[in-house]
């Protein structure tokens, strides 16, 4: 049981506008080295005839997908030109702090910032957003936000759907707020327009055939729980950073703000037929926004949730419309996808418990303000230090009463438990969101490796950006410890030959064991990296421009960085 929500809220705010089916928009591509990036101002017509004032990049209303593969250095320019100050976040890209994009990392207007960084992530859908402190919403809302689709060899060999706009669709989630004057608000509980790819009542010609949407919940606050009509199957392949290990056969997926899922439809039977993904928010239970009461029990109706005719109600996200099938179509899924090793919880060097709570207990615990091990956001104050190369659980409770997706930048993390419970099999990949229900204790695990500075932090914080904006969000540094003596003696022991050099480099570290090398250029930017577990190994480096790196050598005892140069 559902209805067409939306065609009816839109007819109650726009009086008489006629009902219709829009193509869903796809948003462009964009690939290479260098990366330009505008952010400025738009128009866009949600809905026919009436002109809303909107955020893009390089466009209207959103942002291109970029595309990247591992292994490649991206160098972006990304030029504020909304008159406002802003910034750009890669969001579950594992970058160095200064190319994060977070608070930190302000884009004045009519100035460019200049990121780089390798990308050193498994193929998985990521996506990139302002993350300016107290104005993300508004910068988010207004239509600053694009998905970054990463491949690597690993996906790359499997028979999965992957052609753009044919057969494998990105579908941004959104619901936003608008005043009778049809311009997007901000810091709201009335988002009541739902939308896919800023496509308001969307339809989607798809081939009769395996098809493949990875779907983003960009949405400022609510979450969804994804159906199709009828019930029928669908299968999820990637959570938030990666692949799964294989195919997971569902009828519903919770995705909450910020979070990813990589999900396969298989339309084969169902060529001339229309099919609808479906919210079926109806099935919540309370404590999460979208649901008919978010608090935790009825007597808990938080301040300003009501009413909103989303609120606890199944309805449409998109239509589907099953045309023929394309040559060379997908018609079954490999059935096994890649390889996910959770790291191993005995390893952990550490446990770090965070701890939500409502700041005035009992009163308007909807938009917070929330606290995090008893803080709001500063600037100026680092909670946390991370030792570099660490491997930490972080044990995330929630004495509120509400829902909060909690985010970790620089990591992809395990989730290890819930409330004691290993989590179901399409929680177990790489995630960098996790949902803490009310009263609950989540537990995840992630190994924090590669960068370290001392003056610049990474964020983590509620996904709602309601949340977020009102101070939910704290930063940690990550930092390298000087070398110690022993590890000076360690760093004699191992040799790398030849240098210069060119085709190999091969390293010796004799009675030590090499867990990993790491390539950098003279520019910081990680190039290659190479997992070893032996005292000897030998790296092709052929495809390596000429030039001058730096070379990293993590043995299980101490680090080693030396130069060579390729010629
Ligand atoms: Cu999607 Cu800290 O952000
Ligand atoms: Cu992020
Ligand atoms: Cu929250």
């Amino acid at each position: 049981m559902y209805m067409k929500l939306s065609t009816l809220i839109i007819s109650m705010l726009a009086g008489a506008i006629a009902y219709g089916q829009n193509p869903l928009f796809i948003p462009d591509t964009l690939s290479g080295s260098n990366i330009n990036l505008t952010i400025q101002n738009g128009t866009h017509q949600f809905f026919t005839g009436q002109v809303t004032n909107t955020y893009g990049v390089n466009g209207n209303i959103l942002a291109p997908t970029l595309l990247l593969n591992q292994g490649d250095s991206v160098y972006f320019t990304v030029n504020n030109q909304i008159g406002d100050t802003t910034t750009m976040h890669w969001h579950g890209l594992h970058v160095s702090p200064e190319n994060d994009g977070g608070p930190h990392s302000i884009i004045p207007p009519n100035t460019s910032w200049s990121p780089k960084f390798g990308v050193l992530d498994k193929a998985a859908t990521y996506w990139y957003h302002p993350h300016l402190h107290g104005i993300t919403d508004e910068h988010v809302s207004k239509g600053l936000a694009g998905f970054i689709l990463v491949r690597d060899a690993e996906e790359q060999a499997l028979a999965l759907p992957r052609t753009y706009g044919i057969d494998d669709f990105p579908l941004a989630l959104q619901t936003k707020a608008f005043d009778t004057n049809y311009q997007i608000l901000s810091h709201t509980n009335s988002d009541s327009i739902m939308m896919v790819n800023a496509t308001v009542d969307p339809m989607l010609d798809v081939p009769a055939q395996m098809v493949r949407f990875r779907v983003l919940n960009g949405s400022s606050q609510r979450a969804f729980y994804i159906g199709l009509t009828g019930n029928q199957p669908f299968q999820q392949i990637a959570s938030d950073g990666g692949l799964l290990a294989a195919p997971v056969t569902l009828t519903r997926l919770l995705l909450t703000p910020g979070e990813r899922a990589e999900i396969v439809i298989d339309f084969s039977s169902l060529n001339g037929q229309s099919i609808d993904l479906i919210s079926y928010a109806s099935e919540f239970l309370n404590g999460i926004y979208g649901s008919a009461a978010p608090g935790m029990n009825a007597s808990m109706p938080l301040t300003g949730y009501n009413p909103n005719p989303l609120n606890g109600a199944d309805f449409t996200i998109l239509q589907y419309n099953v045309g023929a099938p394309t040559t060379n179509a997908i018609t079954t899924l490999p059935s096994t996808l890649a390889a996910v090793v959770p790291i191993d919880e005995n390893t952990a060097d550490k446990t770090r418990t965070f701890t939500f709570t409502p700041m005035s207990p009992g009163f308007n615990q909807l938009n917070g303000h929330f606290l995090i091990n008893g803080n709001s956001f500063d600037h100026m104050v680092i909670t946390d230090t991370v030792l570099l190369g660490a491997t930490e659980i972080w044990e995330v409770t929630n004495q509120s009463a509400i829902s909060h997706p909690f985010h970790v930048h620089d990591v992809q993390f395990y989730i290890l438990t819930r409330d004691g419970v290993a989590p179901p099999a399409n929680e177990a990949g790489r995630k960098d969101v996790v949902l803490v229900k009310p009263q609950e204790t989540v537990r995840f695990i992630a190994k924090f490796e590669d960068f370290a500075d001392e003056n610049i932090p990474y964020m983590f914080h509620c996904h709602l950006l309601t949340h977020e904006d009102n101070g939910m969000m704290g930063q940690f540094i990550v930092i390298d410890p000087p070398l110690g003596l022993e590890e000076n003696l360690i760093s004699n022991k191992i040799k790398l030959y030849p240098n210069p050099t060119k085709n190999r480099l091969n390293i010796n570290a004799g009675t030590e064991n090499i867990k990993s090398v790491l390539i950098y250029n003279l520019t910081g930017e990680l190039i290659l990296k190479t997992k070893v577990n032996k005292n000897k190994t030998s790296l092709n480096i052929s495809n390596l421009a000429n030039g001058v790196y730096l070379v990293k050598i993590n043995t299980v005892n101490g680090t080693k960085t030396e130069k060579i140069i390729i010629q």
